[in-house]
């Protein structure tokens, strides 16, 4: 066995009580919106892991000074305070780190070149690019900037509304943070309504914002830091939530995690396919946080329509497994964004589901999966994708025989103690 890999047993159920780490999303966001806000401020659980550490190193390169510890303290710069990097902005394997700083650095009176590992470098930016340009920022890139490295200046912006094609939230809040520094109204309209972490973040630190259905306006505003206490991340806890319910036996407890409304399609897909989820609300300061208590359920296959996907899209890959061990035939419809994730993620999963005896198709946009296909152990790979590595150790954990699962060091990228706090949480057979 590699270096680089793990080997997953079978599973007689899951058990126990279990902390996932800080949430991903909201993590950088309050990183980001720190940074640029007058004041200093105290982050919380927030999530030390590849992801966030590229966003951190990428505002410290600019001149923010921001200490790890127990938890993050950041020093604000306000709007105007950052200062050009010095050298390149490196951001690993972090579309969320290069698509949201794209919007901050198009305010900003000076260039910076952004970078990224080979999965990065092959993920598409113009959907960002394109209206920072109409904005009036510079960027260059490959494929009429639409490929890393990209260089950016940006300048004095003019306020846009922008109609997105797509329901992204890394698109909206570009634009967005790029209103702060524009002038006039800047709206963003998305078809579908993405996470909005970044316009609950931008009120309470102070932005003159918007919020009319699907469409959101920003002014020009200046920030005041705030301390954040960042929930666990339901995109975290999703692998532990499939887990039990597969598990015949399996109860567990994942506390305090973020259930934003924008999130929890998920929860929403498992419970119509017949799964027990308990939720209790504990707080909502800005992010609702709950305890959620799962207990293993037969589940049946449901269709998922394209609207459903926004709300759902990094759980997809661990909802393919649900529906692997499902009664019936689950159709996802209109997820042709996995595509453009890390990796290929209806591909990657499909290749390894197929190689432990599912049955898996996908139709351009479309998945179709037959459950109750007995899956056995079998060699797996993550094709560098953290979220298809924690998925496919869930079908694992449920198949007959060992599995090894190739290339899981990215699941430091977002879950670094995933696979011990898994395997402490399985009961072997
Ligand atoms: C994210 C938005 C989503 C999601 C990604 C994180 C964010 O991407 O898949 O993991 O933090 O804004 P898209 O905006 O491309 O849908």
């Amino acid at each position: 066995m590699k270096k680089n890999s793990e080997k997953i047993r079978p599973a007689k159920r899951i058990e126990g009580e279990i902390r996932v780490p800080g949430d991903k999303s909201i993590s950088h966001r309050a990183v980001m919106l720190n940074a640029i806000s007058k004041g200093e401020s105290v982050i919380k659980n927030f999530l030390m892991a590849g992801d966030c550490i590229a966003t951190i190193n990428a505002f410290k390169e600019m001149g923010v000074s921001i200490d790890t510890g127990d938890v993050v303290r950041v020093k604000g710069v306000g709007l105007r305070g950052l200062r050009q990097p010095k050298k390149e902005l490196y951001l690993g394997n972090s579309g969320t780190s290069m698509r949201l700083l794209l919007g901050i650095l198009a305010g900003q009176n000076f260039e910076a070149v952004l970078s990224g590992d080979e999965s990065l470098s092959m993920r598409p930016m113009k959907r960002i690019t394109e209206p920072l340009r109409r904005m009036g920022a510079c960027i260059e890139g490959k494929g009429g900037a639409n490929l890393a490295p990209l260089k950016i200046r940006g300048g004095a912006l003019r306020a846009i509304a922008y109609d997105s094609p797509l329901a992204s939230a890394q698109v909206k809040s570009a634009i967005l943070l790029a209103g702060l520094y524009a002038d006039g109204i800047t709206t963003v309209r998305e078809p579908m309504k993405s996470r909005d972490h970044t316009e609950r973040m931008l009120k309470l630190l102070g932005a003159d914002l918007e919020v009319s259905g699907l469409k959101v306006s920003i002014k020009r505003s200046e920030l005041t830091a705030k301390d954040i206490s960042v929930p666990g991340d339901i995109s975290g806890a999703a692998f532990f939530i499939v887990a039990a319910l597969l598990l015949a036996g399996s109860k567990i407890t994942i506390r305090r995690v973020g259930m934003n409304e924008t999130r929890i399609g998920i929860i929403d897909i498992l419970r119509r396919m017949g799964a027990d989820i308990e939720v209790n609300l504990l707080e909502d300061s800005g992010e609702p946080v709950c305890d959620i208590t799962v207990s293993a359920s037969s589940l049946k296959a449901t269709v998922v329509e394209k609207e459903e996907v926004p709300r759902a899209i990094d759980e997809l890959p661990v909802l393919m497994v649900a529906a692997a061990f499902a009664k019936g035939t689950t159709v996802i419809n209109g997820a042709g964004e996995l595509r453009v994730k890390e990796t290929d993620r209806i591909g990657s999963m499909q290749k390894n589901l197929v190689k432990m005896g599912g049955v898996v198709k996908s139709e351009g946009e479309n998945i179709i999966i037959e459950g109750m296909h007995a899956l056995r152990g079998a060699e797996l790979i993550s094709f560098g994708d953290h979220r298809t590595a924690m998925a496919m150790a869930v079908a694992a954990l449920g198949s007959s025989g060992e599995s090894i699962i190739n290339d899981t060091a990215c699941v430091a990228t977002s879950f670094p103690e995933f696979f011990n706090i898994l395997k402490a949480a399985a009961v072997s057979k």
